[in-house]
């Protein structure tokens, strides 16, 4: 008696069907019907991988095999085929039923509708891609704007160069002086780009660098507004290695200091002060990369904003305000750390928590 109101419990609450050892449907309750769309006459009698969805790959039902012919509870979210070609999701618990032998007599499969869920889920997943593609858009556009301006200089002072040379043509002294300068700007103007393009090579594989490479990196594509805007940045580090990409902690820090850039100008700063530390933080057992900036703090009221996807006080010609959500992803889910904020007496710290990395026996860093 108790066993049958246990049997309907789980009937009524949840998604049941039972096969033979061979996954051949022997029972299915109303709700598998009704979620697979399939009639119980259609079911019983026929191979479970009715509802099998074309996109699993085959190495997840080797898994379920492999598990229940062991004899064990496999466990799995799974994505199944209804009969009119839509997906549904399920959290699946298949069970083995043995006899008193401790032979397989079949499995009873239990599961509950989870589509709801995932597909809120892969939603989110598409939309931060996309953000993710429109900030680096933004980011390359900001980058060609860059190289564009560090070119203007030296197309001018080619420009003159050139009208030099063609005016030296008689005097040789002059006219190897000047073939030199051209040469030497030109020169310049390809390290300009050697730059650009070093940074945006697709460094999509983990490495072990050196934290300080990155900032210096980002300080170098950085150096010409930096000067223009009479910004001065003091940088004082450890030398500390990590496992990541370099690249990718170089964009966060080019968007934090691009950010104080626009706060200086925006509130009238007469010294402009970035102060960078890279420290090993002995207590919490972690690295601590800071940036602090003197352009006036952030105020309270948003601060527990900035992190937000759009959220900006800037023109929308200046910022999409994705600049600190796409800098915080990166070091949640690249870097594996954290990014803070702070703000008073109208200085803003920003720190990058990175966990102390263990390295591999037989890396070259520390073997
Ligand atoms: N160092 C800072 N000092 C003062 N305010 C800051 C600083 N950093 C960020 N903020 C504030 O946080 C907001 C959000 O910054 P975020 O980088 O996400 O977007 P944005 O700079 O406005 O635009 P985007 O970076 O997409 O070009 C900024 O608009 C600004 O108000
Ligand atoms: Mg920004």
């Amino acid at each position: 008696m108790l066993l049958k109101q246990y049997k309907e419990a789980i009937e009524s609450s949840n998604i049941v069907s039972k096969t033979d050892i061979n996954g051949i449907i022997t029972f299915v309750n109303d709700e598998f019907c009704k979620i697979s769309g399939y009639s119980r006459e259609e079911l019983l009698g026929v191979n479970h991988n009715i509802v099998r969805h074309p996109d699993v790959p085959s190495s997840k039902f080797e898994e379920l095999w492999d598990t229940i012919l062991s004899k064990k509870t496999f466990k799995s979210t799974v994505q199944n085929l209804a009969k009119d070609g839509s997906t549904f999701y399920v959290n699946t618990t298949v069970v083995p039923i043995l006899d008193e032998n401790g032979d397989i007599v079949e499995f009873i499969a239990i599961r509950y509708d989870v589509t709801k869920e995932v597909e809120l889920r892969l939603e989110n997943e598409q939309k931060q891609k996309l953000l993710f593609l429109q900030s680096r858009q933004a980011s390359l556009g900001q980058m060609i704007a860059n190289i564009a301006h560090q070119w203007k200089q030296p197309l001018t002072e080619l420009n003159l160069t050139l009208y030099n040379l063609k005016k030296s043509h008689t005097n040789e002294d002059e006219f190897e002086k000047y073939y030199h300068e051209s040469k030497e700007i030109v020169k310049n103007m390809s390290k300009i780009i050697e730059d650009f393009m070093n940074f945006f090579k697709p460094a999509r594989e983990k490495e072990d660098f050196f934290l300080h490479k990155s900032v210096e990196d980002a300080l170098k594509i950085l150096k010409k507004p930096l000067i223009e805007e009479d910004i001065k940045v003091n940088f004082e580090y450890e030398s500390i290695n990590y496992n990541g990409i370099s690249n990718e902690l170089s964009q966060v820090i080019i968007n934090l200091i691009q950010n104080a850039k626009d706060a200086f100008k925006q509130n009238n700063i007469k010294n402009r002060q970035i102060n960078i530390s890279i420290n090993q933080n002995q207590n919490q057992n972690n690295t601590l990369l800071k940036i602090q900036d003197n352009a006036g703090g952030i105020d309270k009221k948003i601060i527990e904003h900035i992190f937000e996807p759009y959220f900006t006080t800037k023109h929308s010609s200046v910022g999409t305000g994705l600049g600190l959500f796409v800098a915080s992803l990166i070091v949640e889910q690249s870097l594996g750390g954290k990014l803070l904020v702070s703000s008073e007496r109208k200085t803003t710290t920003f720190s990058i928590e990175l966990p102390i990395h263990h390295h591999n026996k037989g890396c070259k860093c520390c073997h």
